[in-house]
């Protein structure tokens, strides 16, 4: 293999994208996607652009449900691309981008009440934590808020659930995953991990 110096203006090698549900000042639902959430535990470290709205909400209001897509609502999810709920746009969106707060009309996505938080969960997404941000700070540069969300609560569809138990069968739950802003589904499984809860 002959590696290549290169200078990439993003570093995007392949996350599942995220939905993220929060509560605009005017009480109206944002609904936004992320690909920058990984956990920790029961904790998920959320990365989200200070300037858009879901940034300002998460600052006004702990409370958030990350909604899981699955490969097939690739679409839904890049309908939202191009919206913000943040008015006026932030000027480094202004050409790209376009100011709406009827985020769930514009994917087609449905909105259902949430247990523990306020924000609805995405009715279309198959895993949904329902969280609490527990902590939140600016990375280094200050473009990003970091969120640490605790999860309060998971619901998972019945289909990728192994029956009887709390595990997610990875043989029937797959994430949509963001590749260098494109969208993928994952391939055949390669193999299992030693810790593995739900060995073959
Ligand atoms: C698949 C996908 C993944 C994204 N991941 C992130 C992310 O991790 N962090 C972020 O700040 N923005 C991310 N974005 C961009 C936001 O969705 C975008 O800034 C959006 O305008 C935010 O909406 P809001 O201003 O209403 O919160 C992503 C967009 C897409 C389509």
């Amino acid at each position: 293999m002959t590696h290549l110096t290169i200078e990439p203006s993003i570093l995007y090698v392949g996350t599942p994208v995220a939905l993220l549900t929060t509560v605009n000042e005017d009480d109206t639902v944002n609904l936004a996607p992320m690909s920058s959430a990984w956990a920790l535990g029961d904790v998920v470290v959320l990365g989200v652009g200070v300037s858009g709205q879901t940034a300002i909400n998460l600052r006004a209001s702990p409370e958030v449900v990350i909604n899981y897509p699955s490969p097939e609502q690739w679409e839904s999810v890049e309908r939202l691309a191009p919206l913000t709920a943040a008015d006026p746009v932030p000027s480094h969106k202004q050409a790209r981008f376009r100011h709406e707060r009827a985020k769930f009309t514009a994917s087609g996505l449905t909105p259902v009440p949430s247990e523990l938080v306020t924000p609805p969960r995405v009715a279309e997404c198959p895993l949904q934590f329902e969280a609490t941000v527990v902590d939140a700070d600016l990375d280094a540069k200050g473009n990003f808020l970091i969120a640490q969300a605790r999860v309060v609560r998971v619901h998972a569809a019945r289909e990728i659930v192994v029956p009887g138990t709390s595990h997610v069968d990875p043989a029937a739950w797959s994430p949509l995953i963001y590749n260098f802003r494109h969208y993928y589904g994952l391939g055949p499984e390669l193999g299992e991990s030693f810790r593995t809860e739900t060995p073959r």
